[in-house]
């Protein structure tokens, strides 16, 4: 057999390059997976411009990780050899933490993250913890199931967990990785669902993705159109940007929610008045859980949910990264190994 692989890792800060290391066995409790799959997500940009905090250089980035187990380490038994499995972002909780104990593990204090305290997907050969990973269906390939793991997991848990009821108006705001499938989600969750993004030649594309309603940001006032419509019952907002969401809040209804997901390196500045007049607020979600990542597959296939992908040679991930961070990717840029 073969006893080494391919990965990119991040040598340096901003530095992706392509490496050949040696194959390890999986530890107790792990798994390795032949990765077929990578996507890339916008927070890669954390550990590639090294900002994670905590994070030691050097580390394989990528938690959209789809792949074959190729061998299990001891204790592992709910999983077989050849199976197709899934890697997300927060991929194995300490179990023994407050929020672990209240059974809130995607909020561990103390997580394995993928790509960030562990090596992650831009890689032929990746390892993982077996309580941590997903099983993927039948229906999905790989390269389509891989953003479902994040950008996927991400939109689908925040709109279904906020409490909402079909015909409300919500609005996903930023159409990337993220919104492209938010939007997806929310229009088969079965509410009126808007589009909120910055130029016009995204329009055509997020009205095919479900979206009723698209607001151009360039031509239109966000906040007055949603306003127009009766306000939103919620927006989730998606986009690396601060700036761009505080505002949103008055275009919520009463009681409406702003749901942070986006991860910007700004603050989001809010005006207290929508806040307090109306009772609205403002609250994060953070990605999911492994058995949330399998019911975001099963309600893709259910209902006909892929994401928008353009792919990529592992071996040309820096190229590919950089194309999502210029917003170029529609929507999501996924790395294929040779493997699949
Ligand atoms: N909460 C979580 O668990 C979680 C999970 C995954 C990712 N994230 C975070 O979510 C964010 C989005 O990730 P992604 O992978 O979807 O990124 P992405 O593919 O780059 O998409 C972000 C979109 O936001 C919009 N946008 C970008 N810059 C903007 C600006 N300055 N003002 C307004 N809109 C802007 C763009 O859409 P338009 O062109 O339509 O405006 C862009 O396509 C990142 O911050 C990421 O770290 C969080
Ligand atoms: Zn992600
Ligand atoms: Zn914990």
């Amino acid at each position: 057999m073969q006893r080494t692989y391919k990965a990119v890792e991040v040598s340096s800060p901003g530095v992706l390059r392509v490496v050949e290391r040696q194959i390890s066995e999986p530890g107790p409790g792990q798994v390795r997976i032949r990765v077929e799959a990578c996507g890339i997500c916008h927070t890669d940009a954390a550990t590639i411009t090294g900002a994670y905090p905590g994070l030691a250089l050097p580390r394989v980035p990528g938690h959209e990780v789809v792949g074959r187990i190729e061998a299990l380490g001891s204790g592992v038994s709910r999983w077989k050899i050849g199976q197709r499995v899934g890697v997300g972002l927060i991929a194995g909780e300490d179990g023994v933490c407050q929020p672990c104990r209240r059974g809130d593990m995607v909020n561990c204090q103390n997580p394995v993250v993928s790509g960030v305290t562990v090596d992650g997907g831009y890689a032929e050969v990746m390892i993982a913890e077996a309580r941590g990973i997903a099983s993927i269906p039948d229906e999905l390939n790989s390269v389509d199931a891989a953003p479902l793991l994040c950008a996927g997991i991400t939109t689908y848990n925040a709109l279904r967990n906020a409490g909402l009821r079909g015909g409300d108006l919500v609005a996903v705001q930023g159409i990337g990785g993220l919104g492209h499938l938010g939007v997806q989600f929310a229009r088969r969750l079965g509410f009126h669902t808007v589009a909120i993004g910055r130029g016009g030649d995204k329009g055509r594309l997020a009205k095919d993705l479900g979206a009723h309603v698209h607001i151009d940001t360039a031509v239109d006032d966000a906040v007055a159109v949603l306003q127009r419509m009766g306000g939103a019952r919620a927006i989730l907002a998606t986009a690396p940007s601060g700036d761009s969401m505080g505002p949103l809040v008055s275009g919520l209804a009463v009681r409406g929610k702003l749901i942070v997901v986006g991860v910007p390196q700004d603050q989001i500045q809010l005006s207290a008045f929508p806040l307090v007049f109306g009772g609205r607020s403002v609250y994060g979600s953070l990605t999911g859980t492994a058995i949330e990542q399998e019911d975001t597959l099963a309600f893709s296939v259910l209902e006909n949910i892929r994401p928008m992908i353009e792919t990529a040679p592992l071996e040309e991930a820096a190229d590919a990264y950089a194309r999502m961070m210029q917003g170029k990717a529609r929507f999501r840029m996924v790395l294929v190994m040779k493997n699949a």
